[in-house]
């Protein structure tokens, strides 16, 4: 079942709106927006969920209409993104009711709550359906994400109305927002060295896409998983004439721990030599360095291999 004021507004849309939204945005509305679900599974007792035909153009009253009652939501809409939707609906201004759906029979019932979609109290699931018939485009992932199997919805983190966070309609920011169920994550965060995300140098979303990604644990995608660290830290990325094999191999997290650790380079490994040792047999390097038994481990090794991460002048990483 289908809302067909969006198919019918989407070609005037196209034609009105090119200059204003993006053109991601514009192939949506032109071919995506008819997959909008109506209401008709909508909360119990919601007035779109008791008519099982489609809403008809003149069901929707116009965003005018809605702000003869709701003064606080139509006047703190003025600086929503949101708000470019009217161009979606040419002079019509029909915004609240893209998320909200045709509000004639609430309007004719005094403000009637039985029928009209409130996303607040909507279940999750049917909240997610809502905002992905407009968005699906930017986040085709969200539905097989962790957050959305673990029935995290839009609604968990963003707000329309009442959001902190105008610009990305976050309900907090982060990482206080991401805080509130990853608890675990604070933690590590807390260590004595970390990514200096609580002190909002680096985001959680520089590395992660919560709407889901094809990485494991959300990481985002790119072309080598490594240029999620090299996009900030360049002097890592190479190539280069001696490669030091791990880093193409296991990548930057074989040897390093992305949020917090006890050791300052953020090592997986309390030191240096015991990271090391895991793939460089220590008695081998006794006996190549001459440093006999025990030694090893008081000197660094990357005090001698300083450029650990690769070298364009020496195999062994000297230089
Ligand atoms: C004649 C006045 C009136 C008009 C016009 C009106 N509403 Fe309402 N609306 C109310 C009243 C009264 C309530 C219930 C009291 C409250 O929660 O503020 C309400 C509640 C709501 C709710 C919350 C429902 C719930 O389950 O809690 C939403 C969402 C809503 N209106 C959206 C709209 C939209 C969208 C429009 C325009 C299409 C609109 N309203 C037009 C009077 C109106
Ligand atoms: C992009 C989708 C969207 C648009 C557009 C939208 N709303 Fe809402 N509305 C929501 C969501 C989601 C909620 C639940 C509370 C929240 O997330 O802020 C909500 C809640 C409400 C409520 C219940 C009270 C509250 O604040 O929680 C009212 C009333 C309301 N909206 C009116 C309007 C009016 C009037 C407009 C047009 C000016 C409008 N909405 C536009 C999504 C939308
Ligand atoms: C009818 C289409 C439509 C629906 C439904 C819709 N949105 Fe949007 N959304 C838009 C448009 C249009 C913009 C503005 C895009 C732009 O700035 O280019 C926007 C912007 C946003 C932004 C801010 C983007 C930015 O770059 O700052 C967020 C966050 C967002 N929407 C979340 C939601 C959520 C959550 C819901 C469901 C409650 C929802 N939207 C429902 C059309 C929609
Ligand atoms: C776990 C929290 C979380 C959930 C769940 C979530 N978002 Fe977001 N969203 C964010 C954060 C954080 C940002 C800003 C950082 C970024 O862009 O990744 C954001 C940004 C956005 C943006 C603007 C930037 C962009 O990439 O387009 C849109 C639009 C958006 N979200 C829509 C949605 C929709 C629609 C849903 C549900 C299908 C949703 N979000 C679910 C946290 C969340
Ligand atoms: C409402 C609670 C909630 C909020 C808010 C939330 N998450 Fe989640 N997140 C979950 C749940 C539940 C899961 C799935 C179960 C799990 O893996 O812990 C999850 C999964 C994840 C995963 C994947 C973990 C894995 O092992 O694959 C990442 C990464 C993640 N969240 C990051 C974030 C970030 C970043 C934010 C803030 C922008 C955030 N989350 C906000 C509840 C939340
Ligand atoms: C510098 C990049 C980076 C930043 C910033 C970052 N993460 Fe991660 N995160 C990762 C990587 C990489 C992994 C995968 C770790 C692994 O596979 O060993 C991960 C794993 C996770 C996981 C799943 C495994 C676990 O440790 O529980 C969650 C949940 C998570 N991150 C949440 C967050 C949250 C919440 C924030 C912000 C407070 C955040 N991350 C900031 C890179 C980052
Ligand atoms: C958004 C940019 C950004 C991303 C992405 C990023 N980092 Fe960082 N990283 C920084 C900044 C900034 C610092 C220095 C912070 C400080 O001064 O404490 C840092 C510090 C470090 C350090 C400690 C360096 C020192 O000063 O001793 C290591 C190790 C590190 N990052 C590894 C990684 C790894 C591994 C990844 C990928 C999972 C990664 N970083 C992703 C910005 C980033
Ligand atoms: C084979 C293990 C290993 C791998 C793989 C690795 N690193 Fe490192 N990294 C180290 C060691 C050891 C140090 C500490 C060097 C020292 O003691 O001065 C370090 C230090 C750093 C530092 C701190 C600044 C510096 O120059 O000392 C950053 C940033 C860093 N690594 C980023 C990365 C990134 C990004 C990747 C992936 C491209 C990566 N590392 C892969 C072992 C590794
Ligand atoms: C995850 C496993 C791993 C870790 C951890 C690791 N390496 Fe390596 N390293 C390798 C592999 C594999 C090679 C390539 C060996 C070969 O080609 O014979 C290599 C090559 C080298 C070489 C060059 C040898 C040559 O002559 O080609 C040096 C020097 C070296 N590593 C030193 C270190 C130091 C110092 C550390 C600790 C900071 C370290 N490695 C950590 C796996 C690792
Ligand atoms: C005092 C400086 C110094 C220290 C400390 C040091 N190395 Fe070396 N390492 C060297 C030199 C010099 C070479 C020989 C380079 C050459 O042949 O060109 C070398 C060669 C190597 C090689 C390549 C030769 C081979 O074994 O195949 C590896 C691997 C290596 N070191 C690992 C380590 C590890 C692991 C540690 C720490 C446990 C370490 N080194 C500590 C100076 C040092």
């Amino acid at each position: 079942m289908q809302l067909p004021i969006h198919r019918v507004n989407a070609r005037e849309a196209a034609a009105s709106g090119r200059r204003v939204l993006r053109a991601g945005w514009i192939l949506l509305l032109a071919g995506g927006l008819a997959c909008i679900p109506a209401r008709a599974a909508g909360p119990k007792g919601s007035a779109a969920a008791d008519t099982a035909k489609p809403a008809a153009a003149s069901d929707y009253v116009g965003a005018d209409v809605c702000a003869t009652c709701h003064e606080a939501e139509a006047k703190n809409f003025a600086g929503n993104p949101h708000r470019k939707m009217v161009l979606m609906q040419g002079a019509n201004g029909v915004t609240c009711e893209n998320c909200h759906g045709p509000g004639r029979a609430h309007v004719e019932g005094g403000g009637d709550v039985t029928r009209i979609f409130n996303p607040g109290k909507g279940a999750p699931k049917q909240v997610d359906q809502t905002c992905l018939g407009c968005h699906a485009g930017a986040h085709p992932d969200f539905e097989r994400s962790p957050h959305a199997r673990a029935g995290v919805g839009c609604a968990n983190c963003h707000s329309i109305h009442h959001s902190e966070e105008t610009a990305e309609l976050l309900k907090a920011a982060q990482p206080t927002l991401c805080f509130q169920c990853h608890t675990d994550v604070r933690a590590s965060f807390n260590m004595p060295f970390h990514h200096k995300v609580p002190e909002g140098l680096v985001k959680c979303s520089d590395c992660h896409d919560v709407h889901g990604t094809f990485e494991k644990s959300n990481l985002r995608s790119r072309n080598d998983s490594n240029q999620i660290c090299t996009k900030c830290h360049t002097e890592m990325r190479g190539p280069f004439v001696y490669e030091h094999t791990p880093i193409k191999g296991e990548g930057c997290m074989g040897c390093h721990t992305p949020h917090g650790s006890q050791n300052a380079r953020l090592l997986n490994m309390p030191s240096v030599n015991m990271l090391c040792n895991q793939c460089h047999s220590p008695v081998a390097a006794a006996t190549v360095h001459g440093m006999g038994a025990g030694s090893s481990e008081l000197t660094p090794c990357t005090d001698c291999h300083t450029y650990i991460h690769g070298s364009n002048l020496n195999v062994a990483f000297l230089r």
